[in-house]
């Protein structure tokens, strides 16, 4: 049995931004091993701890075992208002995204997420779907590229891409080492010497294989949705890709009219759905010294307007928890 460490990103900073209501009712979105939600049951809130890894599920039931404001749900929140319809909660006072990897998994080397390990080539967060091994070996040359370069922004797709088809040809490539030991050939010299170079090949791969960025946009939409006047939503991101998603879902919600400049009167009727809740706040010295993990967190957080639309979404059921 493995132990593992771990220190929830930015605690203090999602609390303050989520505003802890004795009795509210939050849902934990990236549950992970409840580190942040732990501190939303420790300041009187309850909570739904959801994360799509069945590990992570299982540890947590360890660790909220019987407590009576905690339910663990299995599940995706891309699926957030299915699971809030299938509960009968007809909104929530909070959510927490804490989005990206945990410890569990990165510190796990069956998991394959560490290419300082060697491991089955899996990275899946959840116990479905393909794996990075499946991705690797099977992928059209051109879309590894485009995979590569979306989610890492690798300058050195073509290059990484042509190598992995290359190897594949000989042989299936299906552990972490050897996916990393392509791609530290594929590069020049110069690009060996500081982080390791694979590093952005395993990000961007585990960003495709679990649809990380693609569905994102729509659930944190969907999320906002869910919340009661009121309500508040905070979201941690850890690069740059995840983090301008998160700005612009909530740029939307806080945007109202949309009509162009030049129109004499607005025509869409829009009005801010919410509003910024300062800021966006990352680690300090003090937390980056505990915690270098934390070092890429960057948490942005924004509040529902008690409009008259407000809290009248029909997709989520009006029922009171
Ligand atoms: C950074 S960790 C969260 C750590 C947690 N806040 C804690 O303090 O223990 C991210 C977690 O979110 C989960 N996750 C990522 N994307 C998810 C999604 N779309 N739906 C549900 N869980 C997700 C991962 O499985 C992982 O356990
Ligand atoms: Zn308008």
């Amino acid at each position: 049995m493995m132990a593992f460490t771990h220190i929830p990103v930015l605690l203090d900073e999602c609390m303050d931004a989520l505003n802890i209501q004795p009795g509210g009712l939050y849902m934990d979105a990236t549950a992970g091993l409840g580190g942040h939600s732990a501190q939303i049951l420790a300041n009187g809130g309850k909570v739904l701890c959801v994360d799509r890894d069945p590990q992570a599920i299982a540890k947590l039931h360890e660790r909220f075992a019987n407590h009576p404001h905690a339910t663990i749900i299995h599940g995706n929140f891309f699926d957030c208002k299915r699971i809030l319809h299938g509960l009968g909660i007809s909104s929530l006072n909070g959510i927490l995204a804490d989005l990206g990897v945990s410890s569990l998994q990165l510190d796990d080397p069956s998991r394959g997420f560490s290419l300082h390990k060697d491991a089955p080539l899996d990275m899946r967060m959840g116990n479905i779907g393909q794996t990075a091994a499946d991705a690797v070996n099977t992928l059209d040359e051109r879309l590894l590229v485009d995979i590569l370069t979306r989610f890492a922004d690798e300058p050195y797709a073509r290059r990484i891409a042509r190598a992995i088809v290359t190897a594949r040809a000989s042989a299936p490539v299906t552990t972490t080492l050897a996916l990393a030991n392509i791609v530290r050939d594929a590069v020049p010299a110069a690009a060996r010497r500081d982080k390791h170079p694979a590093r952005r090949t395993f990000q961007a791969l585990r960003i495709y294989i679990n649809g990380e960025l693609d569905r994102l946009p729509a659930a944190l939409d969907d999320m906002f949705d869910c919340l009661a006047p009121g309500g508040r939503f905070a979201c941690i991101s850890f690069h740059s890709l995840e983090d301008r998603i998160v700005k612009q879902a909530f740029a939307r919600q806080c945007q109202g009219c949309t009509c162009p400049p030049d129109f004499p009167k607005c025509v869409c009727g829009k009005t801010p759905r919410g509003r910024k809740l300062g800021k966006p706040r990352t680690p300090g010295q003090e937390e980056l010294a505990v915690n270098p993990r934390s070092r890429s967190a960057k948490l942005r957080a924004i509040e529902k307007l008690d409009t008259p639309e407000a809290g009248k979404d029909e997709s989520v059921v009006k029922i009171a928890f």
